[in-house]
């Protein structure tokens, strides 16, 4: 079996993109119904419906040939609730995220893009007997650094943990990938994790009884009893990869330095060869009741920036036996397709339209707003005074969610800087005064631009 990708700029990327949605495990439904809180997600309660059917269509092998469109304007959470559908599918569901712009901007060639990442989007989940530590996190800390060729991104370097059975308990030190995964899967105190040291892998199999039951109400996380016996025993392994980690180990690697240097994409083309090898590969694997083949998510931003070819590539992958859930998301109403002269909704062809089921997602309420500023906040791990949380809902109604979540981090930076473990109502003024929403500053450039006319 190979050993996963080394830590890669693109890992961290892929990583930065969903972390603003950490608090999200599912789409908070009871049934079809969705709660009014749940999972992390706040309202947006018909889109969380719909959402919630198209999870058991897609459980039930009814949505082969069709892909969803989430449209709703900026900052409603369209990126959210496709992140919830995924999780929805599955814990170890695939989920790739790409912008559309992407496509036009990778040195490779647009198939190759698209190609790589549906194969992101198909996972094999395989069991094996393995060597692995298994228990609960006692303690856990991990060591960040400057990246070495980025001296302001903080990334991961090694960590400690110590994990506890009913029996016994062992502490670990572990290297960077491994502490990567930590923080890609959010690992923290009273989880039972799984380490398959040999593999260098990492798998959280849930929360440990005692913990959930001092915090009850946070997340869907399975919960689990602390396992007895040694931490170190032989034992069936369950992991995912996905084809593209396959098709990567089995090519032959080299990452360029430079690559790394200018946070290259790294990507390389794959040979056709050795995907037809990695397919067979698998397919031998599943026939031996060895593996099983998990289809993930893929999800497209701004996909009304798509053009003509790339719709009619993906609509032949949507075709395809094995094919990826596409969730498509956009914030344009009728617009012109790029690649051609035809005017249509949300810049789609009409043909790919038809085999669309459309969400709308509409603006949150002031209430919504601020539960989930409260939401982010704890994610985040920070402390909001009442009246601090009160005016960062107001700026939320008055500019954007969005805007009032990134003001939360430099908040708290001032708060920091002043000694308080909280954010108070004077430090979100002073980091709003500091930091301008984008319709404030298109305001400030206007102004000038007049000044230079009269
Ligand atoms: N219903 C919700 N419950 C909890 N958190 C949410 C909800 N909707 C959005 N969020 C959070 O609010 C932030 C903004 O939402 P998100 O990025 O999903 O919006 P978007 O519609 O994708 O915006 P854009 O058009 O800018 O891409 C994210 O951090 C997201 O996780
Ligand atoms: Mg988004």
């Amino acid at each position: 079996m190979p050993r996963i990708e080394e830590i890669s700029a693109e890992t961290l990327k892929e990583w930065e993109r969903i972390a603003a949605h950490s608090h999200i495990t599912g789409l908070g439904l009871d049934g079809l119904e969705p709660k009014e809180v749940g999972d992390g997600m706040i309202g947006q309660l018909e889109a969380r419906k719909a959402a919630g059917i198209v999870v058991r269509l897609v459980k039930e092998g009814k949505f082969a040939g069709r892909a969803v469109l989430i449209a709703g304007p900026p900052g409603t959470g369209k990126t959210a609730l496709a992140i919830g559908i995924a999780k929805e599918l599955g814990r170890d569901v695939p989920f790739v995220p790409i912008a559309a712009s992407e496509i036009f901007s990778a040195e490779i060639k647009k198939t190759e893009f698209l190609t790589q990442t549906l194969r992101k989007a198909i996972g094999v989940r395989i069991r094996e007997m393995r060597k692995i530590y298994e228990g609960e996190v006692k303690e856990l800390h991990i060591d960040k650094e400057p990246h070495p060729y980025n001296p302001y991104m903080q990334v991961p370097v090694r960590a400690t943990v110590k994990l506890a059975t009913k029996d016994e308990s062992r502490r670990l030190t572990m290297d960077q990938s491994f502490a990567l995964q930590l923080l890609q899967q959010g690992v923290e105190k009273g989880d039972i994790i799984q380490i398959d040291a040999d593999g260098g892998r990492i798998i959280k199999i849930g929360r440990s009884y005692e913990v959930a039951e001092k915090m009850p109400e946070l997340s869907s996380v399975q919960v689990v009893p602390t396992p007895d016996g040694p931490v170190l025993k032989d034992k069936e392994f369950v992991y995912t990869l996905t084809l593209h980690q396959l098709d990567v180990a089995h090519s032959r690697s080299g990452t360029s330095v430079l690559s790394l240097l200018f946070g290259g994409r790294e990507r390389k083309e794959i040979e056709p060869e050795v995907r037809r090898n990695v397919d067979e590969m698998v397919k031998e694997w599943v026939e031996e009741g060895r593996a099983e083949i998990i289809p993930g998510v893929v999800f497209i931003d701004e996909c009304s920036m798509l053009d003509i070819e790339t719709f009619a590539f993906l609509n032949r992958a949507m075709e395809q036996e094995l094919s990826p859930v596409i969730i498509f998301a956009t914030n344009r109403g009728m617009a012109q397709i790029r690649g051609t002269d035809h005017v249509s909704p949300h810049a789609l062809p009409l043909d790919l339209l038809d085999r669309m089921l459309i969400i709308n997602t509409r603006p949150y309420t002031k209430n919504e707003i601020r539960n989930i500023l409260e939401i982010r906040a704890r994610a985040e791990k920070v402390e909001l005074s009442e009246d601090a949380l009160e005016y960062l809902t107001e700026v939320g109604e008055r500019a954007s969610l969005r805007y009032a979540i990134q003001l939360i981090a430099p908040a708290f930076e001032l708060a920091k800087e002043m000694k308080s473990e909280e954010i108070k109502k004077e430090h979100v003024q002073e980091v709003e005064r500091l930091f301008v929403d984008v319709q404030r500053s298109v305001r400030h450039l206007k102004e000038f631009e007049q000044r230079f006319l009269t």
